[in-house]
């Protein structure tokens, strides 16, 4: 029986023997694209080399990455969800494309020497075409000249078989997927790949990049297609091991009997409620996912945004599922120690950052362990008089009370009451919170030394972001207007200019406008090295007052703006995406002050 640690190397293995150049996996938390919190997908480091940027190892690589998806977290205990997840892959950048990229799947999958699956348990399915983007043939000739008979190749429109990255922009293509078939009866006469009656069970996905989605919604044809596949590592070795969930895998099973022993409880057992079971699984997925967020070279700590809030409501999420096996105190860091030792020696990283992992989880653990006993509390304090409400409905300023005072996540709120039969009314709480964040971000300014929080793409992105709005506030208000003073954090920039009274409303939207169209035509940034007194005739904009090197950088983006900064840029504004102003208030005499996003 394949075990996981022998699928990676079988598969890095049959890559390298049709010339793919190993590379490591990357960071679970993504170094250039602030449009995810988690690398989702393995090619997602590599986005810039399909784009058409040379890779140092070259044209054919294979990798496996460490993965994280928590869109269907709620989805996370049924049999086959999972928040992490490895993901084997193989990629051409401008080399090979469809015939390769289907033959060598082929091959792995079928023969004997690898994962010999039979071919007739096999189906794929490729590309309908729409958008004036043509139907795969190709694909399909490719696949049944290999074997795979005609009924088992079904043509699926852009829902099924288009790939592109989890954020809005980037690299995609229509691609072409693998599915096993697990013997079951077809759920009904519509039952086909894709369908999730558990029938068909998708391992692997060739995509062929051809395209660079844009923030204006265009498609760029790329310098030159490419090949990006992925192969779950979890669902493959289940699928392969006859297994029906992914937990019934070693990736889960140590995990299991270790919660079973510090629950007293028996996963699977026949007499089972199956929410016991999905409390099981969620614990064993989460911490697995914790571990590896807080063993992560680059890992975040919990908090209350960003990736951190996601890891925050992780390690709770699964706390409290403790607490329903009936599970006293912390646990989690006994788990987190199985994952530690079962995954070491594919990602080293874990054991040299085990006492973080470790200890972050404990401190979490015991921050809401403390939270919940409170929470709790006051929730059944208020539940005679919510049980009073004739539509059984929370409002959302109570649930937010239970938030801001207790620190009672909303989610918990939701659970609770969902188990007195109450919903909670969300759209008022979100309402709350928002207010209560924007309040909060205004208090806490983080204040990076030289305005620039770090050089990576989301800061990169304001930064050209402010030159655009700099030069608009000038269209619009004057040539009077000059910067002064600029901090950008990776969730705002904020810009304060010379300007004598509030700006109007239609102001505001005159320079968000101006400054979207600016994104919207896609100009490129260039930069050139000169004089100051050369950058200054040439019609560069330079800060009064500021001490400048003798020889400058001057950018210049488009026809629209040119300005001397020490840089980074984007190279293209289309990938600013939409720019809002948030707030425009005074700063100080003579002085205005606007936030404003990138979305
Ligand atoms: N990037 C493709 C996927 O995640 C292979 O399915």
């Amino acid at each position: 029986m394949i075990t996981i640690n022998e699928l990676r190397a079988k598969y890095i293995e049959f890559f390298k023997s049709k010339g793919h150049v190993e590379i490591s996996g990357k960071s679970l938390i993504p170094e250039n694209d602030p449009t995810v919190l988690f690398t989702t997908a393995g090619m997602h480091p590599l986005v810039p080399y399909l784009l058409g940027e040379p890779h140092p190892a070259g044209k054919r690589l294979t990798d496996y990455q460490k993965c994280i998806r928590t869109g269907d977290i709620d989805a996370v205990g049924d049999p086959s969800h999972l928040t992490f997840f490895e993901m084997l892959g193989n990629w051409s950048l401008g080399d090979y494309f469809k015939k390769e990229a289907i033959s060598w799947s082929f091959e792995f999958l079928t023969s004997p020497k690898y994962l010999g699956i039979p071919v007739e348990k096999l189906s794929v399915t490729v590309f309908a075409g729409s958008d004036g983007i043509l139907r795969d043939d190709d694909s399909a000739a490719i696949w049944k000249s290999l074997g795979i008979a005609g009924d088992h190749v079904y043509f699926l429109p852009k829902e099924d078989n288009w790939w592109g990255p989890a954020g809005e922009t980037g690299p995609c293509g229509p691609d072409t997927e693998m599915f096993v078939d697990t013997g079951m009866e077809p759920c009904g006469p519509e039952c086909r790949p894709g369908c999730h009656c558990g029938k068909y069970f998708e391992i692997w996905n060739d995509v062929f990049m051809q395209y660079n989605k844009t923030a204006a919604g265009t498609y760029e044809p790329l310098s030159a297609p490419c090949v990006d596949t992925g192969m779950g590592i979890e669902r493959t070795v289940a699928m392969l091991q006859g297994k029906a969930s992914v937990y019934d895998t070693e990736a889960f099973t140590p995990i299991l009997s270790l919660l079973n022993e510090i629950s007293g409880k028996t996963y699977g057992a026949a007499d089972n409620s199956p929410e016991t079971d999905k409390s099981f699984r969620i614990i064993a997925d989460h911490v697995r996912t914790a571990t590896f967020i807080l063993g992560d070279p680059k890992a975040v700590l919990p908090s209350n945004i960003g990736a951190g809030y996601v890891l925050r409501r992780i390690i709770r999420r699964a706390v409290r599922h403790g607490k329903k096996l009936g599970i006293e105190g912390t646990f989690l860091s006994r788990p987190a120690e199985v994952v530690i030792r079962n995954y070491q020696a594919a990602y080293p990283e874990l054991a040299e950052n085990r006492t973080r992992i470790l200890d972050e989880l404990r401190h979490e653990e015991e921050k809401f362990l403390e939270t919940l006993q409170k929470g709790e509390k006051e929730f059944e304090k208020m539940l005679p008089n919510l049980l009073k409400n004739p539509q059984k409905i929370m409002s959302g300023r109570l649930a937010f009370k239970l938030y801001d005072t207790y620190g009672f996540p909303i989610e918990l709120t939701e659970e609770l009451a969902a188990e007195d039969g109450l919903s909670v009314n969300r759209a008022e709480f979100d309402e709350a919170y928002r207010k209560h964040q924007d309040l909060s971000r205004a208090g806490s300014e983080q204040v990076f030394k030289g305005g620039l929080a770090d050089h990576s793409e989301i800061s990169t992105r304001y930064h050209t972001a402010t030159h655009l709005l700099h030069k608009a506030l000038r269209i619009v208000l004057g040539d009077h207007v000059a910067q002064k003073g600029s901090n950008i954090t990776v969730e705002r920039v904020r810009f304060d200019f010379s300007h004598p009274a509030p700006m109007t409303k239609e102001e505001i939207a005159k320079v968000e406008q101006i400054v979207n169209e600016q994104i919207a035509r896609d100009l490129p940034v260039t930069m050139e090295m000169m004089s100051l007194e050369n950058a200054k005739n040439a019609g560069a904009i330079a800060l009064f007052g500021e001490k400048y090197e003798p020889v400058v950088k001057v950018y210049t983006i488009g026809d629209f703006s040119k300005e001397v900064c020490g840089g980074p840029h984007v190279a293209h504004t289309g990938e600013l995406g939409k720019f809002r102003i948030q707030k425009e208030q005074s700063s100080s005499a003579g002085v205005r002050r606007i936030y404003a996003v990138l979305e």
